[in-house]
């Protein structure tokens, strides 16, 4: 494939000769096109080396063979590490100063970014706009990843490592999986938050959109299978092809679902779950006038439905869960996965990390997906799309 790796100026710059290394080793064409400034911060001879390629800075060279825009027009995948603050705001202003700017606008090839800066600059209010458009542009946004920065300071900014930007690169154009291979099997998703409400117009709930459940239910349904999503408050729109039921709080998803997996082949619970609701829910909006300085909440059980439905299930049924996790350490989480394996009794459980800017509302996501015994049995790191199929790739193994 023919890929073009811009570089723009940030210290993470010498990560992007990783990111060029593991392309080329993986058998692509790479095209780099750095900026000046990326330029101050890594050598040219040492890209032009691992890329075996001259490398492109300058707008007013190549002018006889169009450079501007052929290097965009020849591209089928654009990559940007690291891509700085000033680099991403360029891009959501649609400016073109530059021939990386160039390249970008001359191209109809996916872009993924990976942004890399210090936590105040990517939480400013312009960054966090800028790449708010360049996702609904369509615009892949891999990390940042949240560790050690530049400085003496961490949080949230650190470039994503080489081999995650590639992976998460090369999964955005993935070939589709073959369709058919879950022909009429009754597939039961459920997507989305539970809301546990309190009042008339107040809930205790959660930040999942729903997209990861949806995702699978398009790629189950692409694949031959009859699918029921049952949604939790759905933030984006349920697929027209898929039979939709809607559910609020996490007693209404456990009967739906219940009734649904009745007469299902596959479970998948990608909903998350309230674990606790109100004791009681007040008819009247609770009121600060009444209640004074402080309010207190009784919160009780709700039932653990994958874990119920893994008790119940019939033979042959394939239950699988999700375990959206906020530790960061490899090993912990792992841990934490093969005891809630045990603890539910499902087939296979899919792990994700989720925090404040990860797994939630996010058009990417990485996974692992654990067996019941806790063996790791596949990873995916892409859209959410591309994560669906490898879930049900375990499916289409066991079939
Ligand atoms: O226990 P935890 O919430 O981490 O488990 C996550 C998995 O369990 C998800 O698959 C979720 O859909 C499911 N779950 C459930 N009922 C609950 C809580 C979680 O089915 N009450």
């Amino acid at each position: 494939m023919n890929i073009v790796v811009g570089i723009t100026g940030g210290i993470a710059a010498y990560k992007a000769v990783g990111v060029v290394r593991a392309l080329v080793l993986a058998g692509h064409s790479v095209q780099v096109v750095a900026t000046d400034a990326a330029l101050r911060f890594v050598g040219k001879p040492t890209l032009e080396a691992i890329s075996r390629n001259p490398v492109y800075t300058d707008l007013y060279e190549g002018v006889a063979e169009v450079r501007h825009v052929a290097i965009g027009q020849a591209a089928e995948l654009i990559i940007v590490a690291p891509a700085t603050a000033n680099f991403i705001a360029q891009l959501a202003g649609g400016f073109a100063a530059d021939l990386l700017g160039n390249t970008i606008l001359a191209s109809r090839a996916p872009l993924v970014i990976a942004p890399a800066m210090h936590t105040e600059m990517w939480q400013n209010p312009a960054t966090v706009a800028n790449i708010a458009t360049l996702r609904e542009r369509g615009i892949h946004v891999v990390g940042p990843a949240i560790g050690q920065l530049t400085g003496k300071d961490s949080g949230p900014g650190r470039m994503s490592e080489p081999d995650d930007i590639v992976a998460a690169a090369l999964a955005v154009v993935a070939p589709a999986a073959e369709p058919g291979d879950l022909d009429g099997r009754q597939i039961v998703i459920t997507a989305g938050g539970t809301r546990e409400p309190l009042d008339p117009v107040r809930f205790i709930g959660n930040r999942s959109s729903g997209k990861q459940g949806i995702a699978l239910a398009v790629a189950a349904a692409a694949r031959g299978a009859e699918v029921t999503l049952i949604g939790a408050n759905l933030e984006v729109d349920a697929p027209a092809h898929v039979t939709v039921e809607h559910v609020g709080t996490t007693l209404e998803l456990a009967e739906a679902t219940h009734v649904a997996a009745a007469t299902a082949d596959v479970v998948i619970m990608a909903a998350a779950v309230a674990d606790y609701r109100p004791d009681t829910v007040a008819e009247g909006k609770i009121r600060k006038e009444t209640q004074g300085d402080t309010l207190q909440l009784n919160l009780v059980r709700n039932p653990d439905i994958l874990h119920d439905l893994s008790a119940a299930r019939r033979p042959g049924q394939v239950i699988i869960g999700f375990a959206a996790e906020t530790e960061t350490d490899p090993a912990e989480l792992l841990l934490i996965a093969r005891a809630k394996i045990a603890r539910k009794g499902c087939d296979y459980l899919v792990l994700n990390n989720v925090g404040w800017t990860t797994g939630f509302a996010t058009d990417l996501n990485t996974v692992t997906i654990l067996n019941a015994t806790g063996d790791i049995v596949g990873e995916a790191t892409g859209s959410k799309t591309t994560v669906a199929d490898r879930i049900l790739d375990v499916l289409s193994v066991r079939s």
